[in-house]
């Protein structure tokens, strides 16, 4: 079967950052891998005024670091269309219409359509009804929607938005895109788990003693201020990686690979997260927010980055216990952080298991048999065991069994674009995980919000405010990755 791909993508944010950064590099290294290769076009839109030979250049310039040729990028670049674009203006769709169906027949398309829509969600519904009643959706092909983060704020206002789109669209053509589900060890998570009996017999609350989900950043908001002073952590990354990767964790083995039962399972793990409320949220979540260190001169605090509020009380770091009704999680947490601004870039998975009763060993002579799942900057796989020294005592220690992805590892956008185009939803977000991730968070918020008396500063370059410590101290656990 031919790798060859067919599709016309429609690029609503053509101008956009993530446009440069990573969709253009993505398609890029899919056509020099053949997946796409003289069946496919690019129409990218915005409202500015851009001429087609500027956007080819632009698409050139972000391609300059991984080109094979000038002349090869050149090629791809040719591919490309732009068309300045207002959403709501009707007439803008008929052009859109025009040129769409003139690159279809150039290239040979067959109708295949990929609406990309990386731009403010309150656009998303305007788009795609104008795309359905313009006749922008074809009969001949397949068309999908793909659809950025953030989706919604909330769950009401999420809600609203799918039941806009689902009037054009159906659940089956709509790809929610969460980067995170791209990265090879998120992806590898179920393989992990359920492809190794000696894993998969000890993955529940016998053996697991808690798991620990950190996505640590050492950069800041940059250039996101006014974004991220209405998401705040919980919601840039607690709603959607967070809770995925909590998901893939905590899910029973699905019946097949299928989208359709990895989802049931995915949302059943969801559903059954224990909400918070305004009565154990102190005890089971801890939010901070960065500021200046001694030890980081020049580093700017929080409150003082670009479009900040003055005296802003979002979160730039979360720690949380997460719980399950599952029984095979009882007594289990999960706990997760995450927060800018922390010691390093580093997002692990931490599975730590729990120590026998021995009659040969002591307890304190025992580490914690501790399973890591690197998800980035590298990627793989680290088990910690005890062993007997070298040498003539005979005492134990902890060694580490290493596995790390040498190969050249697709970009997560790349990955999710290709499987977009094969038409497998896997790693994409059901609109049901969405529901239910925003039920979760929405409680950690209404509580929060109820009492913003405890945000807790933490200087930059740290693992996040002394609180985030305690939140396991007190139970006798510790954070793996300090
Ligand atoms: C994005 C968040 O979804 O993920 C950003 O909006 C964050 O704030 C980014 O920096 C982290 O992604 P990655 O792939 O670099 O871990």
């Amino acid at each position: 079967m031919s790798q060859n791909q067919k599709a016309l993508f429609i690029i609503f944010g053509g101008t956009g950052d993530l446009a440069y950064r990573k969709l253009y590099p993505a398609l890029y290294k899919l056509y020099k891998e053949n997946y796409l290769n003289e069946n496919f076009a690019v129409i990218g839109t915005a409202r500015r005024e851009w001429s087609d030979d500027y956007y080819q250049e632009i698409v050139t310039d972000a391609i300059d670091d991984i080109k094979v040729s000038d002349q090869h990028a050149e090629e791809f670049a040719s591919h490309f269309r732009y068309q300045s674009h207002n959403v709501k203006d009707t007439e803008n769709y008929r052009t859109l219409l025009h040129l769409a169906n003139t690159l279809d027949e150039e290239y040979e398309i067959g109708g295949n359509r990929v609406f990309y829509l990386s731009m403010s969600p309150s656009f998303f519904g305007t788009i795609t009804s104008h795309l359905r009643e313009e006749g922008l959706v074809t009969e001949n092909g397949f068309n999908r929607v793909i659809i950025e983060k953030p989706f919604g704020t909330e769950y009401e206002n999420s809600n609203e938005l799918n039941n806009e789109i689902l009037e054009s669209f159906d659940e089956e053509q709509i790809y929610r895109i969460d980067h995170y589900l791209g990265k090879e060890m998120v992806q590898s998570l179920m393989t992990l788990r359920f492809g190794n009996p000696l894993i998969k017999h000890l993955w529940n609350q016998k053996f697991i003693s808690n798991m620990q989900v950190t996505l640590a950043e050492d950069i800041g908001v940059e250039d996101r201020g006014a974004y991220y002073e209405q998401s705040g952590a919980l919601r840039d990354m607690g709603q959607n990686h967070i809770l995925q990767i909590v998901s893939l964790l905590l899910m029973d083995e699905p019946q097949s690979y299928h989208s359709e039962d990895v989802t049931k399972e995915k949302v059943n793990a969801l559903k059954n997260l224990k909400l918070l409320d305004s009565q154990n949220i102190k005890d089971k979540f801890v939010r901070g927010q960065y500021t200046t260190s001694p030890d980081a001169p020049g580093i700017l605090d929080y409150l003082s980055e670009n479009e900040v509020n003055e005296g802003s009380i979002v979160e730039t770091f979360i720690a949380g216990k997460v719980e399950s009704e599952n029984e095979q999680w009882a007594n289990t947490p999960v706990y997760i952080r995450t927060g800018k601004r922390m010691k390093g870039k580093s997002t692990r998975v931490d599975v730590v298991f729990k120590n026998d009763e021995s009659s040969l060993f002591d307890a304190d002579e025992l580490s914690e048999n501790v399973l890591t799942i690197h998800i980035g900057p590298t990627e793989g796989l680290a088990l910690q065991l005890n062993s007997k020294q070298v040498g003539h005592v005979f005492n134990t220690e902890p060694i580490s069994l290493d596995y790390q992805i040498e190969n050249s590892i697709p970009d997560d956008y790349e990955k999710l674009i290709l499987n977009a185009l094969q038409g497998d939803k896997t790693s994409f977000v059901h609109w049901e995980e969405v529901a239910e991730s925003w039920r979760y968070i929405d409680a950690i918020r209404t509580a929060w919000e109820a009492d913003p008396s405890d945000l807790f500063k933490y200087p930059v370059n740290t693992n996040g405010p002394k609180e985030a410590y305690e939140l396991l101290e007190k139970e006798n656990h510790h954070w793996f990755w300090e």
